[in-house]
This record gives structure tokens, sequence and C-alpha cells, in this order.
């Protein structure tokens, strides 16, 4: 009979089985295989009704080159969230219910670069929409900006790192992080803030090549010309609230520095 529960329902329903801590498939009534009548399917038969259902596999190319010329010809946000979307070479498309662009005010001065999306976001399309995202609108509003603003030096503009959910939220492998950085740094050069914050370790580390926020944050990095302000992420202030008066003097440094701009 053919299952009635769709894919998102199912893999979201393994991912709360894996959470609890089930590490093995097992069925809900034992089975004693040795007395078993019908014999397992033949290997090579089953690898050929896998092979048929299984995602058509990509050759093996180097991805990056790849990227970097997609995300180099693309010529508006459109166009590069256009080439995005037709990336193939990025594994975690294949887990994510929606490519998560970007919110806000592209005409904004800040830009806003976080990781990548969670399950709230993932489901909206939209980054930071969940806890996080709630903090960092309670952030920004505390210096005055707000995504939604109009006027470009109230606004900000926000993107990711990585446009699709990473599964059980895992943090992107070096080489997802290194295929989707040439479509970030386009992103960047195509909305031309003045000021871009970095959200967290993942962001430093595609924006400017350094990791290790602790030590990062407080001072001015720069990426292709564009001043960069490191901050801690807002889910790492959610579990360390002690961090948040730092934060907060990473605020009035971006605060002080559109100012000037
Ligand atoms: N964390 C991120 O880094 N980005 C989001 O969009 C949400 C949470």
């Amino acid at each position: 009979m053919e299952s009635q529960i769709d894919w998102h329902s199912a893999r979201a329903l393994l991912e709360w089985q894996v959470e609890l801590g089930a590490t093995e498939a097992i069925l809900d009534a034992p089975v004693d295989r040795f007395t078993l009548e019908a014999a397992p399917p033949k290997p090579a038969a089953a690898k050929a009704k896998f092979a048929q259902s299984a995602p058509r596999p990509i050759a093996q190319q180097d991805p990056v080159p790849i990227a970097k010329q997609m995300a180099e010809a693309a010529s508006s946000l459109d166009a590069l969230q256009a080439a995005l979307a037709s990336f193939e070479h990025c594994d975690l498309r294949r887990g994510a219910r929606n490519l998560v662009f970007s919110d806000g005010n592209p005409k904004a001065q800040v830009m806003i670069v976080g990781e990548a999306p969670g399950r709230d976001e993932d489901q909206h399309g939209k980054p930071f929409v969940g806890r996080a995202g709630q903090l960092l609108d309670k952030m920004l509003a505390a210096i005055g900006l707000d995504r939604h603003a109009e006027a470009a030096e109230n606004a900000a503009y926000i993107t990711n790192v990585v446009p699709w959910r990473p599964p059980q939220n895992r943090e992107p492998s070096p080489e997802e992080i290194a295929m989707l950085t040439p479509f970030l740094l386009r992103h960047v050069a195509l909305i031309k803030p003045s000021v871009v914050v970095a959200m967290g370790n993942i962001s430093c580390q595609a924006l400017f090549g350094k990791r290790g926020i602790t030590k990062l944050r407080g001072q001015l990095q720069s990426c292709r010309d564009t001043d960069v302000i490191p901050m801690f992420h807002p889910a790492y202030l959610l579990r360390n609230p002690s961090a948040k008066k730092l934060a907060w003097a990473d605020l009035l440094m971006l605060k002080a520095k559109l100012s000037k701009t």
C-alpha cells in the first residue's frame, strides 16, 4: 500500500526520533529472521530498485569554480536567487523545504549575515524568523534599526551563508561553506551595504576567512573593501545571556559606524 505520509512529515518524524535518541530502525514487534521463509531481495535487485528512486548523482566536479562562475554572472538579486536555486552541487538543498534567500530592505546600509536556516526559517523561506530571529529583531530595534523599515538608514537586510537548512541543524561543512561563499560575496556586492555584520563563526569564516568569534568581536574586519563587524550569533546569546553586554557594545559600534556613513 502507498504511504499516506508526505516526505517532509516523514523526515520530521524521523528527526524527532533521532532527537529522542533512537539510533536503529527496528519494528514495533520482534521478528525472528531465522524462521522467515521469504528470502531477502538479491543485492543486485535491491541496488537496481534504489538506483531508480535515488536522485541522479551530480558528476564529480569541483563545485567552487562552478559556483563562482554562476554567482558572478548574476547581475541582480533575482538572478542571484535563481542561480542558487539551480545550483545542484550542494546536497543540503535535497533535504530542505525552501531556499532561504533573504529578508529585509535591499537598500539598507547594514547587511546581516547569519549561518544557516533552522526549522522555522526552512518552513517560512525567510532568514531569522525563529527565536534567534526574534532576538535579532530586538537587538536591531535597540539601535533604531528594523528589517522592514523603508528608509535605508533605519533598515536592515538579512541573509545567511547557507541558504538551505542543514539536517538536524548541524554545522555546515567546510566544503559546503566553500561552495556557497561565492554566492554570499556576490550578494554583498549587489547590496553594497556600508557595513556587514557577521553573526558567529560561520559567517566570519565565509566573509573574511577567520574563526574565533570571542577574539574577533570588538574589532572591525573587512571583506573586499566593505567593513565587517563580527558579533556573537543571537542563538549563542540565547544560550549565554551573560554575553549580551558584549553584544551591546558591538551594537553601539555598529550604530557609531552607521552614523558616520
Ligand atoms: N540562525 C541563523 O544563522 N540564520 C537563520 O536564518 C536562523 C537562525
